[in-house]
């Protein structure tokens, strides 16, 4: 299929590209570097002798998105481009709702005017808010409690009703858990561009020699000992995700959301523990308050994924950690070298 890759150049979207070109897609990027830069695509094309037309713009540009779609013509539409850092989202919520909900109104307006009715839409496990009950499961109810967050819901119900209202349309909704881990080649991995947020890139850092400590953010919570516990998902089993959601969203039609992790929860320390064990050398931690607006656990139950779009997570915690430890300690600098 012809797949317009919104957000190609950036973390999940450059794993994404590689895994579509082996199944036989063709692609094209659409990407303002806001977050990236064309390194990105320098390696993919390396890494994959294969062709990626691509374009450089902004998803909120309606005249872009035209040229775009009457020169590809996609067939499909996976749309990566937006904003994810929760804490920057309070401060800026209006730019949030602009590009994660306003973009995506912009690329379904140019869609719907090509005549593409495919789409596969980067989601969160944020959605879900605080747990009611655990694994999540896609009935679980919504109730996200920041602005990113908000935001991913608002464009999850636009596309739900975007395709109630036009015939033979597929919105397929991936409700990612963490990503993380890097390309086994070692050459595309997460970049942050400031102090990471996320607590893999961050002790990466440390491991490499950039950061002191991770502050460990909590270890007072009912968990088994006493660390958040998160459901990580390897980037490339992400990746693999949206091929399979591509292969449904050929028949399928109407708007459906998918857990996509492992339904394994890890510890804080679980992570130290298996990131010392890739590294060969012990993380230094600090305990440290709790992170305001984490909770305590999340997991995924990705059951529906599993049966419906035939996916499964093979990738394991030694491979996630394995693999961010190759990308980090041959890439110090992320794409900068
Ligand atoms: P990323 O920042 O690495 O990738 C996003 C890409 O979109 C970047 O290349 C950036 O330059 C581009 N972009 C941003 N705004 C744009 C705009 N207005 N127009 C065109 N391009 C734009 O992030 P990622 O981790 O690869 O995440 C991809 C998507 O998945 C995002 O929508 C994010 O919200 C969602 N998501 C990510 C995570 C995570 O932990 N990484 C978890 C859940 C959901
Ligand atoms: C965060 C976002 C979530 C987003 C996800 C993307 C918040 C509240 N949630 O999820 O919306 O979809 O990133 O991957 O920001 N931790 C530390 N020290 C650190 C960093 C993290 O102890 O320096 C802990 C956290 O308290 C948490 C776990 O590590 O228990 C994972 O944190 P993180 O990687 O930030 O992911 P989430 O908080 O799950």
């Amino acid at each position: 299929m012809r797949v317009l890759v919104t957000g190609g150049a950036g973390y999940i979207g450059s794993h994404t590209l590689l895994e579509l070109m082996a199944q036989g897609h063709e692609v094209c990027v659409l990407d303002n570097y806001s977050n990236a830069t064309p390194e990105v695509l320098s390696r993919v094309r390396s890494l994959s002798n294969g062709v990626i037309h691509d374009y450089v713009g902004d998803v909120r540009d309606a005249d872009k998105l035209d040229e775009v779609m009457q020169d590809f013509q996609p067939e499909a539409v996976i749309h990566f481009a937006g904003l994810k850092a929760v804490g920057e989202s309070t401060e800026k919520p209006l730019y949030y709702y602009d590009v994660n909900v306003r973009g995506t109104l912009t690329l379904l307006h140019a869609m719907t005017k090509a005549g593409c009715k495919r789409i596969i839409f980067s989601s969160s496990a944020t959605v879900y808010g605080e747990p009611v009950y655990l694994p999540y499961d896609e009935a679980h109810p919504t109730n996200p409690t920041s602005v990113y967050g908000r935001s991913k819901l608002i464009a999850e119900q636009i596309l739900t009703d975007w395709t109630a209202a036009t015939p033979d349309a597929t919105a397929v909704l991936l409700r990612y858990f963490n990503p993380v881990g890097a390309h086994a080649s070692a050459q595309l991995g997460e970049d942050p561009k400031d102090i990471p947020n996320n607590l893999m890139p961050f002790i990466a850092q440390v491991a490499v020699g950039k950061r002191d400590a991770l502050q460990i953010f909590g270890g007072d919570y009912d968990t088994p000992d006493g660390t958040g516990q998160r459901d990580y998902i390897h980037v490339v089993d992400l990746a693999r995700a949206h091929v399979a959601a591509i292969d449904y969203a050929e028949t399928a039609t109407g708007a459906r959301p998918f857990n996509i992790g492992t339904g394994q929860p890890y510890s804080v320390r679980d992570m130290v523990a298996a990131f010392e064990r890739a590294c060969g050398k012990p993380i230094a931690t600090k305990m440290a308050a709790r992170r305001a607006g984490d909770i305590a656990a999340m997991q995924a139950d990705s059951g529906r994924a599993n049966t419906e779009l035939g996916w499964t997570a093979t990738h394991d915690l030694d491979a996630m950690t394995a693999s961010t430890w190759a990308w980090q300690s041959k890439n110090p600098n992320g794409y900068e070298g």
